[in-house]
């Protein structure tokens, strides 16, 4: 019997036991087959995928896994900060725990590394916000420029480990400012995805936790215009253009095309944001 193919045993495709080929055993390895093919090609596209420059770290890692024939049964880090130090900012394939693989940009230059950003945003942006609950449940626009990991996928992510958050914002000014959660938590989708955050540290201002309970996000349930679950009588997310942890309504809006929000350092004319998350011990 033939050994299995490298990326088949890296990929846990349990190939069917095939001494006689009998109809009914044909059919189990057919399937097989064909799983182990769209794997491939999706690990072809994800790697090939035009105008993506995968950096070497991610080619490396790839080749590892899967000419390693002692194959542990997760081969993708978790995060990005599974990613060795030393590596470069860029777009890796993770594997939150539970989940399938991921593309995910990750930054390593930023505080130490290890960050995986779960979202970007610039006041030219291509993309609108205004999408629906689903859209936003799985992710959008584009890893390389700005998008939304996906609210299911950051909760995933989050709930592996005691993670922490760090958003950075550039002002109308292009002043860098940042505000970093010692905490960070998403409930999970029958919860409305309710944000946790721990304390503020920063040079931002401690926006998402304000003390007016109308504008405050810390503790809210996610809202989308098409799942209004904001504390207000109408829905924050149709007014304001994209899905957040609305409560009546925001202090921060960073989900939004043209010129985001974050507290009184800058109110609609911010010209980027960035959310980083990575587990609070890691250094
Ligand atoms: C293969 O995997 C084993 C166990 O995970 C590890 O100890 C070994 O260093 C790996 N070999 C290569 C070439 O990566
Ligand atoms: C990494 O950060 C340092 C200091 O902030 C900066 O000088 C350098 O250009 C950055 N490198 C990359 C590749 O972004
Ligand atoms: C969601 O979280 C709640 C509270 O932790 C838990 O009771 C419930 O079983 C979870 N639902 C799913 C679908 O995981």
């Amino acid at each position: 019997m033939r050994s299995p193919h490298p990326l088949q045993r890296a990929l846990q495709v349990p190939l069917p036991l095939q001494p006689h080929g009998s109809a009914c055993q044909r059919e189990p390895r057919a399937a097989a087959m064909v799983t182990q093919c769209l794997l491939l090609l999706a690990c072809v596209l994800v790697l090939a995928a035009p105008g993506l420059s995968v950096p070497a770290q991610t080619l490396n890692t790839f080749e590892k896994t899967f000419s390693n024939t002692s194959l542990k049964k997760n081969s993708w880090p978790k995060d990005c900060s599974e990613i060795s130090a030393g590596s470069p900012s860029g777009v890796y394939v993770i594997q939150p725990s539970g989940l399938h693989p991921i593309v995910v940009y990750c930054e390593m230059n930023v505080t130490g590394g290890g960050w995986t950003v779960i979202q970007r945003n610039r006041r030219n942006t291509d993309i609108t916000w205004a999408e629906s609950w689903s859209t936003y449940k799985y992710g959008f626009g584009n890893v390389r420029s700005d998008y939304w990991l996906g609210t299911e996928y950051i909760h995933q992510i989050a709930k592996q480990k005691v993670y922490q958050v760090r958003f950075v914002i550039h002002d109308a000014s292009d002043n860098v400012r940042f505000a970093e959660y010692n905490l960070f938590s998403l409930d999970n989708e029958s919860q409305g995805y309710r944000l946790r955050l721990g304390s503020y540290a920063g040079t931002a201002g401690d926006a998402m936790d304000s003390d007016n309970p109308s504008n405050t996000h810390n503790n809210m349930k996610f809202s989308t215009q098409d799942r209004d679950q904001d504390t207000s009588r109408k829905n924050c997310a149709s007014h304001s253009g994209g899905g957040w942890w609305f409560s009546s309504c925001y202090s921060v809006r960073l989900n939004f095309k043209g010129g985001m929000t974050w507290g009184s350092l800058c109110k609609g004319d911010c010209k980027s944001s960035l959310i980083l998350i990575k587990p609070a011990l890691y250094r």
